[in-house]
């Protein structure tokens, strides 16, 4: 554990490769796989989420690749986000969505492959999304839960992010709330719906 008074750092300096084209992390130590059925309560047409655990066999929604890091403050984490193309009803696959439990911690998206938006919302009610596309960041300010969701109809979303790795993630509050929009695509057009799920109304 780093300190002012002991900074010695608890790893070495590294590196390693990305590739960049596939959005690869060389050799995980940690999957974290959400498949269809781990997102239940999350999306506004439940009985095409059930169609799609069982016609499809549960499908992965998405993976996030780590190699962590100690999970200390000074630290940053950093990892591959990787979210299928696909829709429940005409809602777009997400990501869960979450606070960072220590709350004033920012993080940064880069996007390595696909296309879609970073939804993002305060407690107080504001609401704001940036498009995700490669080469394209996100920066998402400390106190902004966030949550991805892919609008292409056959690429997977693929992100590096880099947080500090104390953050930590609160999922309850999101999954409580909700967001104030859902990211739909109907007739080959993305749509930002208000959403019928509990949580503030949108004030920006
Ligand atoms: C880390 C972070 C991302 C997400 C990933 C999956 O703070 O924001 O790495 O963890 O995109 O989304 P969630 O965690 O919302 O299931
Ligand atoms: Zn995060």
């Amino acid at each position: 554990m780093m300190s002012a008074k002991d900074p010695t750092p608890s790893i070495d300096p590294f590196s390693l490769e990305l590739d960049l084209e596939q959005g690869l992390l060389p050799e995980p130590e940690n999957r974290i796989v959400r498949r269809a059925s781990d997102m239940r309560g999350y999306y506004a047409d439940e009985a095409a989420l059930e169609r799609l655990i069982a016609e499809a066999g549960d499908p992965i929604h998405y993976e996030v690749f780590e190699v962590p890091v100690p999970e200390e403050a000074g630290q940053l984490m950093y990892c591959i986000s990787t979210l299928r193309p696909g829709r429940v009803g005409d809602e777009c696959f997400m990501t869960k969505g979450h606070y960072h439990t220590v709350a004033e911690t920012a993080e940064i998206y880069l996007c390595l492959r696909g296309e879609g938006y970073m939804l993002m919302k305060t407690s107080a009610g504001r609401c704001a999304w940036e498009r995700m596309a490669r080469g394209r960041m996100v920066y998402v300010p400390p106190c902004w839960a966030h949550r991805s969701a892919n609008t292409s109809d056959g690429e997977p979303l693929v992100s590096f992010c880099v947080y500090p790795a104390h953050a930590g993630h609160n999922y309850g509050d999101i999954q409580c709330e909700g967001f104030p929009r859902r990211i739909l695509k109907r007739g080959g057009e993305v749509v930002f719906a208000g959403s019928a799920s509990p949580g503030p109304a949108v004030t920006s």
